[in-house]
């Protein structure tokens, strides 16, 4: 496939940090193998309210609310990556970003309700990128869980996840070997997976 098209959401509310930084560093590393258009949104700068469970979009398959979101489901249909990228916020993903995910209701009932199906068959790929404090084992299986759950809902194949422990300050993420060399690896993964 040539060029295709990358759709970063970044759901930190904080400019330049951990996540976006993070999401800078896989894109730098795919751009090395391969071209694309990419377009990143910060969903603290722009207005995407909560869903309000209305039950509109079971009925039309659109989402009633207008705001920001509106915009945002055309670009999801384009995506062939999509990348979510959040800090760990209480072992779960940003407010921002469950906002946006919550508001992909409108895409669940396009596909379970309305079982109508969007771009299947396509090589299309949706990614989780996190960072977080602390060390813990599980602490990203909440927000993976709601990751998978969102790519399912919209109808793009999970693809994985690049997840940074440890890191806190803003800034931490660079100059990492560790980390570095996890990012290599993740990037190597995409690459396999979606262009090969
Ligand atoms: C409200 C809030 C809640 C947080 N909760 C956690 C948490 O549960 N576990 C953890 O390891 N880090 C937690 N952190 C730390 C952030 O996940 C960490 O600093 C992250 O790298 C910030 O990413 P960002 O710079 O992209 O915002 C929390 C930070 C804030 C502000």
């Amino acid at each position: 496939m040539n060029q295709p098209y990358i759709l970063t959401v970044l759901g930190s509310p904080r400019g330049r940090g951990n996540s976006e930084t993070l999401a800078d560093m896989v894109r730098a590393r795919l751009s090395e193998a391969f071209s694309f258009n990419g377009e990143t949104v910060r969903l603290c700068k722009i207005t995407v309210a909560p869903c309000i469970g209305c039950g509109g979009c079971e009925k039309t398959g659109m989402c009633v609310v207008k705001d920001d979101m509106i915009a945002l489901y055309d670009k999801i249909d384009r995506a062939d990556l999509l990348f979510l990228a959040s800090p760990t916020y209480f072992y779960g993903v940003s407010a921002q970003l469950k906002a946006f995910i919550d508001r992909g209701q409108a895409r669940w009932s396009r596909k379970y309700l309305r079982k109508e199906r969007f771009r299947t068959g396509d090589t299309r790929a949706g990614y989780l990128l996190c960072t977080a404090a602390t060390h813990g084992k599980r602490l990203f299986e909440g927000s993976e869980l709601v990751a998978k759950s969102f790519f399912d809902g919209v109808d793009i194949p999970y693809g994985g996840a690049c997840l940074i422990r440890g890191v806190d300050e803003r800034g931490a993420v660079q100059d990492n070997p560790e980390i570095d060399a996890q990012v290599e690896s993740f990037a190597n993964t995409i690459i396999n997976q979606f262009i090969l």
